[in-house]
């Protein structure tokens, strides 16, 4: 059953285009490079790739905000190399979804410029939460609300007659004002830019923040807003994950299920969802909204082998109780690479974070459902701990007054070939310098070298890929646990047994041969510690 749905157990790349291929030699990555790195990533086995915004944008958060909806940023290309770019994976059967921005837009978009320019309470700033501050003079703003990448949620605007006057809501920085989906003109808008992608020939959507759009009617003040500014997590509940939001991921189903109907290419919509419980998060997927949702539970996971099982059996409960599958994701751009997350504290230079790092990719391939790999976790590359602060871009480090590093050192240019930067990254001139700089180290990572050593990360991932086909549906179904010692996760998928021995000696292995895939040098009867291996269990 199910077997058509081929969003199901799908593996996809995320291409954070910027950092991808750079083909113009400006130092940033873009989507003509995108299409001459296609060869890489059929080779890789992928079944589709998900590209960043690439949109017009003043770039204050990388594309995520968005000055036009329905264009390619002249850095990035153009529609016409969009199109070939679609082209191209099509014909390699690799499918594209693009990353759409429904919250907020940037202060650059025209509707948001047209409100600035307009009278309090007219339509154009009835598009957004424009709202009268609070205390003498309006001087504070309407709530108590914080921003996710730090300070108020709330920005006072100059009005017409030069004077101070009301504040606009933007939950993340004061150039992304939040859309008031409350008015039907932004959902109409939206409707219409996903039908102008779709109608380009897009597979369909990744969602960011897809858990956000609406805030509650009255926008009244949060019920604890220290613990609010303490995390990333969209933990307002006044401010996420709003009932409402429901009825939009309805209506874009319909949509993609409009156009499936006409061509009987089955688009996809996923979702970046935070939420408090698996629970929440599963509503999401019900069957007549998201197709996925990322389950970050698994991310954020310590190396435990009890956390990660708690978080796989209550994604399996939950989420796949829905009838959707569970959507895993390790890393993606926001976050510190696994090789650096599973490695602290370990000392440093003990390889134990690469070693896990492999060893979680290979459970994260061997569970039901679909997987997000995101780029250069295939090279096994570390994060960049040490960008100097002047590169930084990240605007969470300006907004924390310099105190959180979160978001650059993933974001590093990926190392394609030689031995000193720009290892093949940009065309460019000798000289030609990443939009980030990318340490000498990255020689050791860089692709020509990975796939010319079979021992290499890129080796495993194409090879649990490769099985991952072979083995008939592994994406489907559900697993068994099997008994093991602490520190310890084995599971059955049908005759497919993985193990995973999170502690650092070895154990004995949970079913005898040799592995037909491990994570790392694995001897009969044997599992190292930092180790996964796959068996067919043929007893
Ligand atoms: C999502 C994106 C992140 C972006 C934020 C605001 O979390 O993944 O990169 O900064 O939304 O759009």
């Amino acid at each position: 059953m199910n077997r058509h749905h081929w969003w199901r157990d799908a593996v996809i790349y995320q291409v954070y285009v910027r950092s991808f291929l750079d083909s113009t030699g400006d130092g940033i990555g873009d989507l003509a490079g995108v299409r001459a790195g296609l060869p890489y990533l059929r080779k890789l086995g992928v079944d589709g790739i998900w590209l960043s915004p690439f949109y017009p944008s003043p770039q204050h958060d990388h594309g995520y905000d968005v000055a036009d909806y329905r264009d390619v940023d002249p850095v990035y290309g153009d529609l016409d190399e969009f199109d070939r770019l679609v082209a191209s994976a099509h014909r390699l059967g690799i499918r594209v979804l693009l990353d759409v921005v429904p919250n907020h837009c940037s202060s650059a978009h025209p509707w948001f410029r047209a409100a600035l320019a307009a009278a309090p309470g007219s339509p154009e700033r009835a598009r957004f939460h424009f709202a009268d501050g609070r205390g003498p003079d309006g001087g504070e703003p309407p709530n108590n609300w914080h921003a996710m990448f730090g300070g108020p949620a709330w920005t006072r605007v100059t009005e017409a007659d030069g004077r101070p006057g009301q504040w606009y809501l933007h939950m993340f920085t004061p150039e992304q004002p939040d859309w008031n989906w409350r008015n039907p003109e932004v959902a109409d808008e939206f409707d219409q830019v996903l039908r102008f992608w779709l109608d380009r020939g897009v597979d369909g959507f990744r969602i960011d923040v897809a858990a956000g759009l609406f805030k509650h009617p009255e926008l009244p003040d949060s019920p604890d807003p220290e613990a609010d500014a303490r995390t990333r997590d969209s933990v307002n509940p006044l401010a996420w994950n709003q009932p409402e939001v429901h009825d939009v991921w309805r209506h874009w189903r319909a949509v993609c299920e409009e156009y499936t109907a006409r061509d009987g290419r089955e688009r996809l919509l996923v979702g970046e969802v935070s939420v408090p419980s698996a629970r929440e998060h599963a509503k999401y997927v019900r069957p007549d909204e998201l197709h996925q949702a990322f389950f970050f539970d698994l991310l954020g996971a310590p190396w435990d082998a009890d956390a990660f099982r708690k978080v796989i059996s209550e994604a399996m409960q939950d989420i796949a109780g829905t009838g959707s599958t569970v959507t895993w994701v390790l890393n993606n751009h926001d976050q510190v690479r696994t090789v650096t997350r599973y490695g602290e504290p370990a000392p440093e230079g003990s390889g134990l974070g690469a070693a896990r790092a492999r060893a979680a990719a290979l459970l994260m391939l061997a569970l039901p459902g679909a997987a997000y790999i995101y780029q250069g976790e295939e090279l096994g590359l570390p994060e960049v701990v040490d960008l100097p602060d002047d590169v930084l871009t990240d605007p969470i480090f300006r907004r924390t007054g310099s105190r959180a590093r979160i978001r650059d050192g993933c974001r590093v240019p990926l190392p394609w070939s030689g031995q000193a930067s720009p290892f093949g990254f940009t065309s460019g001139a000798e000289g030609a310098k990443p939009w980030l700089p990318q340490p000498d180290y990255f020689a050791e990572y860089a692709t020509h070298r990975a796939l010319a050593d079979t021992r290499s990360s890129w080796h495993l991932y194409r090879d649990g890929l490769q099985l991952r086909s072979a083995l008939h549906q592994l994406g489907e179904g559900t697993l068994r646990w099997l008994d093991t010692q602490p520190g310890v996760l084995a599971f059955a998928r049908d005759d497919l047994v993985c193990a995973v021995n999170f502690g650092t000696a070895p154990v004995p292995a949970p079913v005898p041969g040799t592995p037909l895939l491990s994570s790392g040098p694995c001897r009969s009867g044997e599992l190292p510690g930092s180790t996964a291996a796959w068996w067919i269990d043929g007893s």
